[in-house]
């Protein structure tokens, strides 16, 4: 008993009891970071591992700062142009913005762990366990030595299939998300251009080659690709793919680590309809030093009737808006994807809850804006310098890899 009471008077354990309607970490903001911030803020992920509710409650100001600045979660995808799965899931409710307040202005307290949330729902980062994973031959140490502290490797794949086979999901297996900036994964028209020991690894160019189809893309703070029932990318019997890796020199020692990265894919043996990824956007991107306001557009006209599932859009370190619209024959428009604001750590692919439908004589239009001026919180050139397309982390691009669908003869 004396034990017990001496302990009571400790101050070191004297934490205020929670005011009775405050919120708590493990009732209330736990679930909201689980659900909205651990995609990216988790042991293994880009940003800082909310893991350890010690380090959480720590950053309790920062973390309600930020959420009513708008920083964080970091832009998405706007809902209301186009819905895709789990938005609700990439924007934050402002009921919840106004919890982590009233959380952080009660000082953070941590409350009853038997309130904890259950297991964490993993959806937003992986579709594991995959049918199949792909990974890189062997480990890899970037070289920075040239081209600006970018390094791109490419590994030849065998997919080991022996019938036609089809992607319905796919997403990066990131090994160490410090280095990697981005992926493609490409399906190759033939590899006798390749050299002999292209499974090994080689230098390739950050665009690919001419021959290369886009099968999918990662950049950092990527959810998954998940296809709509029946639909499927197709891999023809022994399918080869091209694991592309863009590795960057962010931070000093950045050359001294090693990954090794693949991409998991779920597959199925029949579908309705195929579905083909487009690079659509422009290539002839200038925008002036100091420029806040640079924009660069492209329009295609599209040839068949088709479905729309997803867009991936993808910018470098500079853009500040996307926009992709399906401008209509009668000049009606259809917006497929739409963001006021960008930040390159979230490279979110919107998969349509409903498909937007294509027909011939529709033309689709990509606008990208760039904020190339010093007040650009993403600014990496003091002073600001021109900027152009290119395969550089420190060139800018502007496509939407836009997922469309078509019936299968
Ligand atoms: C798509 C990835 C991603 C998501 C989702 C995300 N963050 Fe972040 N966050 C980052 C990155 C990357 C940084 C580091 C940025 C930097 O320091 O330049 C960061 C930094 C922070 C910081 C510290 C620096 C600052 O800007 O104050 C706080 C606090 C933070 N995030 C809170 C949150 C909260 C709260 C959520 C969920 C509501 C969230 N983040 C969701 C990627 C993300």
């Amino acid at each position: 008993m004396l034990l017990l009471a001496l302990f009571a008077c400790d101050p070191k354990d004297e934490t205020p009891a929670p005011a009775e309607d405050s919120p708590t970490y493990y009732a209330d903001v736990r679930p909201i970071l689980d659900t909205t911030c651990a995609r990216c803020h988790a042991d293994g992920g880009i940003a800082f591992s909310m893991d350890d509710p010690a380090t959480v409650v720590s950053m309790a100001t920062a973390m309600k700062t930020a959420v009513q600045s708008g920083r964080m979660p970091p832009p998405a995808p706007d809902p209301s142009c186009r819905d895709y799965a789990s938005s609700d899931r990439f924007v934050l409710s402002d009921a919840d913005k106004a919890t982590i307040a009233a959380w952080a202005d009660a000082d953070a307290p941590l409350g009853d762990a038997a309130d904890a949330p259950g297991p964490r729902d993993e959806s937003l980062v992986s579709l594991a366990p995959y049918d199949l994973e792909l990974w890189a031959a062997q480990p890899y140490t970037p070289s920075f030595a040239t081209a600006d502290g970018n390094d791109y490797r490419c590994f030849l794949l065998d997919v080991g299939n022996t019938d036609r086979t089809w992607i319905r999901g796919m997403q990066a297996l990131i090994d160490n998300s410090r280095i990697v900036h981005h992926v493609v994964l490409f399906q190759p028209d033939g590899v006798d251009d390749l050299p002999a020991d292209a499974h090994d690894g080689f230098a390739c160019s950050g665009l690919g080659q001419g021959n290369w189809s886009t099968l999918g893309a990662w950049g950092p703070g990527a959810n998954p690709t998940v296809l709509p029932d029946g639909m499927g990318i197709r891999l023809e019997p022994a399918a080869q793919v091209i694991l592309q890796m863009h590795y960057f020199d962010s931070f000093d020692g950045a050359d001294a680590e090693v990954d090794q990265s693949g991409y998991g894919l779920l597959l199925t043996d029949s579908v309705t309809h195929e579905a083909v990824n487009y690079a659509a956007g422009p290539t002839n991107i200038s925008v002036a030093a100091g420029d806040a306001e640079g924009v660069a557009r492209s329009t295609i006209n599209w040839p068949t009737n088709a479905q729309v599932l997803a867009v991936w859009p993808h910018m470098h370190l500079l853009g500040s808006g996307f926009e992709e619209t399906v401008i209509h024959a009668d000049g009606t428009e259809t917006c497929l994807l739409k963001m006021n604001a960008w930040d390159f750590h979230n490279q979110v692919t919107a998969n349509f809850l409903e498909p937007a439908t294509l027909v011939p004589g529709d033309r689709v239009k990509i606008r990208c804006d760039f904020d190339n001026s010093a007040e650009n919180p993403f600014q990496y050139s003091d002073p600001p310098e021109d900027v152009r397309f290119g395969e550089g982390t420190q060139d800018e691009m502007c496509f939407g890899f836009t997922l469309v669908a078509t019936p299968v003869e």
